[in-house]
């Protein structure tokens, strides 16, 4: 089954020794697309070099919330430029990230998310969002820019916010964390939402899915996610896999 990694930074120097072999034997095991995202500037550029090597990888610019304390708005310019690459297909990732205690102080990850959501609407492209531990504020600000639309990434919200991104018209993607023990209210949130919303990704290197938590993660085992949404859907995981498929083409207009 061909599936699409909407997810995963092989800019990481988790593969500094073998990037390149790594990404040139996902065709082979069936991963049909990869989108890496960019975390600051250096690793957005390094997701568009690698988009330029290999044909399946596209790739999406954007400062983290954990990444964002040098912010300066000149950063503006240079993520314009990138995303101007006809390979960029989204702003990302970006959000709000309230889990680590050594990270930017919130207020200022909101001015970082906010300039970029503008910086989204400008060029029309959608958004990938990364939200730890911010849930309330993040979907604040996102409901200030009803005209961007975007993906959760590896969502871990509730279902009622859940019910309230679907009505906006977001996609919520879900990554190996759906194999853990502690997935419930993931799996809820599956249970209920509609198949033309949901999308697959590795986060890789890391949120490994079982039974390989604890190793480094690719792309090939982004199937291991497939297979478990399917499970819960009570549908194949190649149907899974076809679907949020398209819903990836479809949503980063490859
Ligand atoms: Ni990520």
């Amino acid at each position: 089954m061909r599936v699409f990694d909407t997810h995963a930074h092989y800019d990481s120097g988790a593969f500094n020794a073998d990037r390149m072999e790594v990404l040139a034997s996902m065709p082979e095991q069936d991963v049909a697309l990869i989108l890496n995202p960019g975390c600051e500037l250096e690793s957005s550029r390094t997701a568009v070099a690698l988009s330029e090597q290999f044909p399946f990888v596209y790739a999406a610019v954007g400062v983290h919330p954990s990444d964002c304390g040098d912010w300066e708005d000149s950063w503006l310019e240079e993520l314009r430029a990138l995303a101007a690459h006809e390979k960029v297909k989204a702003i990302g990732e970006i959000g709000l990230d309230y889990y680590w205690k050594e990270n930017p102080p919130r207020e200022f990850q909101q001015q970082v998310f906010r300039k970029q959501m503008e910086l989204a609407r400008e060029l029309d492209l959608p958004v990938i969002i990364h939200d730890r531990e911010a849930h309330q504020d993040c979907l604040s600000i996102v409901r200030e820019y009803p005209d961007v639309r975007g993906v959760y990434h590896c969502y871990s919200g509730s279902l009622e916010d859940a019910k309230v991104l679907v009505k906006l018209g977001w996609m919520l993607s879900f990554t190996g964390v759906v194999t853990y023990k502690n997935a419930r209210k993931s799996l809820e949130v599956i249970e209920w939402l509609p198949m033309d919303r949901i999308m697959i990704e590795t986060d890789s290197p890391y949120l490994t899915p079982e039974p390989f938590r604890g190793k480094r993660n690719d792309s090939g085992k982004v199937h291991l996610v497939a297979e478990k949404i399917a499970q819960v859907k009570g549908m194949d995981a190649e149907e899974v896999a076809r679907i949020t498929l398209e819903n990836g083409k479809r949503f980063f207009n490859i």
